[in-house]
């Protein structure tokens, strides 16, 4: 009988450790009972036992694994929450992605939902229909949610950067105001202001940072707003988290001029609770890279929350010209994964997530989606099937999952 990923989620309740469960064919594997689950590397029943046989290799064949429900969240139980983005059409849909986010994690980003062009993609009309209903899912079933985002370059309609700086101050004082005291004591986390760092790194003009010249800067003439957005949003929900958010902090540059924004704030009295570090990775990162930049909010703002908020590790290592212009982007690897792309994957995230949880200040770490199928980066930079995340497309754990969730198994 075969088994989908949904029933194998649905019967693996109870149990603490990770079930490999063969389908015939080749040998059996059979995973200890000690901890979280042990590497496929006891053979039980080999269908032609000899000395000389090689243990069976890792990763078993792909829709042989099944997880126990709560295997990540309960892993990382003493050291942050897992979380994932997600969308209202999915938990509708009762897609198979939301089944396994209730079964794994118990952090929710909307992926989409609370972005200004959904939430008021008309000068003053709000809309929280599909946000209220994700929000008050996840909160029904025990999950802490991440609001996403209140300032932003993208997903802004252009009327938010209309008329004098101080129009455009009353208004996103006003647009941060009523959506964070829409969801006040609902959505406990906010990234107020997302990717405001400069990318001047990217096109040669080294030095200029530390401020991301986007649309807002050119219509307030400075970056004011970002202060505007955490003052408003703090005196609208004074115990929610605040956090700045961005990508690419293991670039030490990037990161540096990160830094140098989040001193500014602190010294102008500007509410910050926490940096997220999106951590869209490449195969090719390196991932102390990554843990160098929590550390230097750390050792720089001592008190400051770490999140990792955008996880993913794209099989993809692009030139600029293909985010910039869709050319000379790297040919498609194809689908299913090659293996030995999932075993660096897998290799990459061990190490980052060894790390993290050595680092007190992680409070949530969340991936961008559930499965290879959901993931933005099958469409971004260009359309191309990509492997970034945990699950593959149809829900079974991959290799990096196994890694991060048992040190005993091989990669
Ligand atoms: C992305 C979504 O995943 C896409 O589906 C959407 O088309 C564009 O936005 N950094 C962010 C996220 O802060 O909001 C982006 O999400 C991915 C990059």
């Amino acid at each position: 009988m075969e088994f989908t990923a949904r029933d194998r989620l649905k019967l693996l309740g109870g149990a603490s450790a990770f079930l490999l469960s063969a389908c015939g064919g080749g040998s059996d594997n059979s995973s200890s009972t000690s901890g979280i689950g042990a590497g496929p590397s006891t053979p039980v029943t080999p269908t032609t036992p000899t000395t000389t046989t090689p243990p069976p290799t890792s990763p078993p064949p792909s829709g042989d694994v099944s997880i126990v429900d709560g295997l990540l969240r309960d892993t990382f139980t003493n050291n942050f929450k897992m979380g994932t983005a997600m969308t209202d059409n999915r938990v509708r849909a009762n897609d198979l992605s939301a089944e396994i986010a209730l079964a794994q994690f118990n952090s929710i980003t909307p992926e989409y939902e609370l972005k200004p062009d959904q939430i008021a993609p008309t000068e003053g009309v709000f809309n929280f229909v599909e946000a209220d209903r994700i929000v008050d899912w996840a909160l029904a079933n025990n999950m802490e949610v991440r609001g996403h985002a209140l300032v932003w370059h993208e997903a802004t309609p252009d009327y938010f950067l209309q008329g004098s700086p101080a129009q455009i101050r009353a208004r996103l004082e006003n647009y941060v105001t009523t959506v964070v005291d829409h969801f006040r004591g609902r959505i406990t986390i906010w990234d107020v202001a997302n990717e405001v760092t400069s990318v001047d790194l990217y096109n040669g003009t080294n030095g200029v940072g530390p401020d991301r010249d986007t649309a807002w800067f050119q219509a307030v003439g400075n970056a004011d707003y970002i202060d505007w957005a955490f003052l408003a949003a703090r005196a609208a929900d004074p115990n929610a988290q605040l956090f700045l958010s961005d990508y690419e902090t293991e670039n030490p540059m990037k990161r540096g001029w990160l830094i140098d924004i989040v001193r500014r704030l602190r010294a102008r009295g500007v509410p910050i609770d926490g940096v997220g570090h999106q951590f869209h990775l490449q195969l090719n990162t390196d991932p102390d890279q990554a843990l160098a930049a929590i550390d230097a909010v750390t050792n720089e703002f001592a008190g400051l929350i770490n999140h990792v908020t955008e996880l993913d590790v794209s099989f993809y290592t692009d030139p600029g010209s293909c985010w910039e212009s869709e050319t000379n982007c790297q040919p498609d690897v194809g689908n299913p994964a090659p293996a030995d792309m999932l075993a660096s994957q897998a290799t990459l995230l061990r190490t980052l997530f060894n790390g993290l949880m050595l680092r007190s200040s992680v409070e949530t770490v969340s991936f961008w989606g559930v499965r290879d199928g959901d993931s933005w980066l099958n469409e971004s930079p260009t359309v191309r099937s990509n492997h970034p995340l945990l699950f593959d497309r149809d829900g079974n754990p991959k290799p990096a999952l196994l890694a991060i969730t048992d040190p005993n198994y091989v990669i």
